[in-house]
């Protein structure tokens, strides 16, 4: 090793191109906004990453535990890293030359074994996550058994329900958790499509009871963000899928975002499109263990712009009133005044604080990023009607692990 002054060096992080699922994770646990991605790759601003490790614990590949020691003066840059399909090799290590212990090495070794910041526990009583099983490497190979368009004809979206069979392939998944499609082909620069992540919309005993299968409810994409015609290539391919095609699969993933299993815990969910996902999943594992009469409520707030845009309304509308409380926000429907779900909490804004206030009430969102604050300002209007304090609350409910949130 060279011996040079440390001041010189400074340890750089990175993401792995190779190994990252394009989650997002980092990106929306980072304090400091560091952390930004273009279409393909997720990137560390160097000049405004603190090191503070927060996106560590939450992502779910690893691909966060990436550093590089790097001359102060010359460290990758972010256009440098967009460009990256696999990280570049770490050079020779620069040592200070009055140090017996590496710093550089020493601090490279620290925060890659650090790092518990960030991450919402699951409920206590969670199951057991399985996660990680297989890799863009060495995907699993799943077989198309259904897919079912589930909004209406006259729907502007296309919306399916897409049903993969691991056949004898062990693919163990809970409600919450996702899993990775890679999309098979090159994209325009002749690389690789990277891993497309779905949230499983089936309960953990299968979409159809004991059998090896999953589904998951997928939105054909035809505009991007800024609403310019494009066709999304996960969605498309995924939309497009013809019974028997196999499917490469990478996971699964997701540790945080779980059900309570404990007799008397209530969920309430939120959720905005194909944000049901992990609440259909949640809502069918319950349903299944109805008999059980382990008692605790579900209380559900879906918005969508139309009845026939809405993912799940018939089997959701064939529910028992008294197993699950359903509270439709319809932001297009004709003749009808805009609802957004946070409208709705608002409207029930009582039963809302009985659940904030219940210790057995875990709270999902999903869906939207733009819902998030909304629902969020939702429950501080109804906490300080009701004689709660919000900006105690919220920190409670996430050190208690009662708010789950994953939104797009
Ligand atoms: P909108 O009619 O204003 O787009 P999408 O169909 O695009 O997936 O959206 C699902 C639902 O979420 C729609 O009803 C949409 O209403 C609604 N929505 C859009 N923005 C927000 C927001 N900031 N908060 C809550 N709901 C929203």
């Amino acid at each position: 090793m060279a011996a040079t002054a440390s001041a010189e060096y400074a340890v750089q992080h990175l993401i792995d191109p190779e190994i990252c699922i394009r989650c997002n994770t980092c990106e929306a646990t980072c304090p400091v906004k560091a952390i930004t991605h273009d279409a393909r790759n997720y990137v560390v601003d160097f000049k405004i990453c603190k090191l503070c490790n927060d996106c560590i614990a939450p992502c779910p590949t690893g691909a966060i535990d990436n550093w590089r020691q790097v001359a102060k003066s010359a460290p990758f840059t972010l256009e440098e890293q967009f460009s990256w399909d696999s990280l570049p090799p770490q050079g020779e290590l620069q040592v200070a030359a009055d140090s017996e212990v590496p710093a550089q090495v020493r601090e490279l070794t620290e925060i890659a074994t650090a790092g518990q910041g960030g991450a919402v526990a699951p409920p206590w009583s969670a199951s057991h996550p399985y996660a990680n099983l297989y890799s863009i490497a060495q995907p699993a190979t799943a077989t198309v058994t259904g897919n079912l368009r589930l909004t209406g004809e006259q729907a502007s979206a296309d919306v399916r329900h897409i049903v993969l069979d691991f056949g004898n392939t062990a693919f163990p998944v809970l409600e919450g958790q996702t899993l990775g499609v890679l999309p098979p082909g090159l994209d325009g620069n002749g690389r690789p499509h990277f891993v497309r992540l779905y949230s499983v919309a089936s309960p953990r005993d299968g979409e159809r009871p004991h059998y090896n299968n999953v589904a998951l409810t997928i939105k054909r994409v035809t505009e991007n963000h800024e609403g310019t015609a494009t066709l999304g290539v996960g969605s498309n391919y995924m939309c497009d899928l013809k019974i028997g095609e196999t499917v490469r699969v990478v996971g699964p993933y997701g540790t945080s975002f779980l059900m309570p299993n404990h007799p008397g815990s209530s969920i309430m969910m939120i959720c905005t499109g194909t944000g049901s996902a992990p609440m259909r999943a949640m809502t069918e594992r319950r349903r299944r263990r109805m008999a059980l009469k382990e008692g605790g409520e579900l209380m559900l707030f879906f918005g969508a712009r139309r009845r026939e845009e809405l993912p799940y309304f018939g089997p959701l509308m064939k529910l028992p009133k008294d197993f699950i409380d359903i509270n439709l926000a319809f932001s297009r429907e004709p003749g009808q005044p805009k609802t957004y779900v946070q409208d709705l909490i608002r409207a029930r804004g009582r039963d809302v604080e009985r659940l904030l206030r219940d210790d057995n009430c875990y709270i999902y969102l999903c869906g939207l990023k733009g819902m998030e604050s909304g629902v969020l300002e939702a429950f501080r209007d109804v906490c300080s009607e009701h004689g709660l304090d919000w900006d105690r609350l919220k920190p409670e409910l996430r050190t208690k692990s009662r708010l789950h949130i994953e939104t797009y």
